[in-house]
């Protein structure tokens, strides 16, 4: 029979395991396959730290957050590339790969399968930034826990009066900031993709507290102002202009009460968004993922990855999920900014 081997890679986020346990429950007891768990991504497989996954391994995991497989930022063309993987693969006797990883992950199964290697993807990132699937397992747990927390500001911040800034996960894109910062009626909304004024944003934390309301500011970690250059010399940042002590949230909390009087607190949300137990949204989704990826191995289509596309789980070739990210359109930052102050 056939084995297939399996690995999580990139920054983890909840899903994961339910992801795994799909692919095997159902390629063990529909199919009658057999599964490899390659340990901490790409470095468990030039490594060859490979192990027979039974089913006892993924019994009850789907609720568990993590990858029970671990999983590295490693790339393999940085350990030996295709030859290594071949070889692995042909010495542990794995007939097939699925990858499970972002973008970083897909680009290297990408060369791999071009380089004649048979692989298939599952897209992962809680950030959801993915462009070939509209949406990434994860996302929605993050979201649940940022709007959660943001909830939590909000009765500590009206007892006090105090403007309350929020830092959310989100690199180079802001779902995370727009959901979040929607769900939990945000007055101040901050994303990566829409450079702001430190004065448009102190602007509506005045408006908000006018009302008698505690500011709530929801920033996205990659957010950036307009002008980095005053900021440079009233805060000291670095030479790519990102804050020197802390993020972007404790950066912009003093000034925001030093330009409004409003006392300011911000509270940086982190691993937290990517921890713990998956939304039943992330667990269909990653369940239904996991079922796709096993069917595509089976169709032997090397060199796609499943993806969602409106309600339907399709399969695109790897390069549809690289090149660009999913940013925010500005419309959609439009429509939520209308309301902002
Ligand atoms: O890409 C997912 C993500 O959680 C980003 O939102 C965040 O910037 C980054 O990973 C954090 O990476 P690490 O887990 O390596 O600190």
């Amino acid at each position: 029979s056939m084995a297939i081997g399996i690995l999580t890679s990139g920054g983890d986020a909840p899903g994961l395991n339910a992801v795994i346990r799909a692919i095997v429950f159902s390629g063990i007891q529909t199919h009658g396959l057999e599964f490899l768990g390659i340990r901490n991504g790409w470095k468990g497989l030039v490594d060859q730290d490979v192990f027979e996954l039974v089913r006892h391994d993924i019994m009850g995991i789907s609720k568990q957050g993590g990858t029970i497989l671990g999983t590295s930022r490693t790339n393999p063309f940085e350990h030996g590339g295709a030859e290594r993987v071949r070889e692995v693969m042909e010495s542990t006797g794995m007939d097939a790969l699925i990858a499970i990883g972002g973008e970083g992950t897909l680009a290297a199964a990408n060369r791999l399968s071009d380089l004649g290697l048979p692989i298939v993807g599952v897209p992962k990132t809680v950030d959801n930034d993915l462009d070939a699937t509209d949406y990434t397992f994860g996302f929605d747990t993050a979201v649940q826990i940022a709007t959660e927390a943001m909830d939590r500001l909000r009765t500590t911040g009206d007892s006090h009066q105090r403007c309350m800034v929020a830092e959310v996960m989100g690199r180079h894109v802001g779902w995370i900031a727009l959901h979040s910062g929607v769900a939990a009626g945000a007055h101040v909304i901050l994303i990566p993709e829409k450079k702001t004024s430190i004065d448009q944003i102190c602007d509506w934390v005045t408006k908000a507290h006018g009302r008698g309301r505690a500011p709530l500011v929801a920033v996205a970690e990659g957010f950036l102002l307009d002008s980095m250059t005053d900021v440079h010399n009233e805060r000291g940042l670095d030479a790519f202009g990102r804050p020197r002590l802390g993020g972007i949230g404790e950066m912009l909390a003093p000034m925001i009460e030093d330009r409004t009087g409003i006392e300011t607190r911000a509270t940086t949300l982190g691993h937290i968004q990517r921890g713990g137990t998956p939304t039943a949204f992330d667990r269909v989704l990653a369940t239904r993922l996991g079922w796709g990826a096993l069917q595509m191995v089976r169709e032997r289509k090397w060199g796609f990855m499943v993806a969602l596309k409106g309600t339907e789980i399709v399969d695109v070739p790897f390069a549809e999920a690289l090149g660009s990210l999913k940013t925010v359109p500005d419309a959609r930052y439009d429509e939520v900014s209308a309301l902002f102050g």
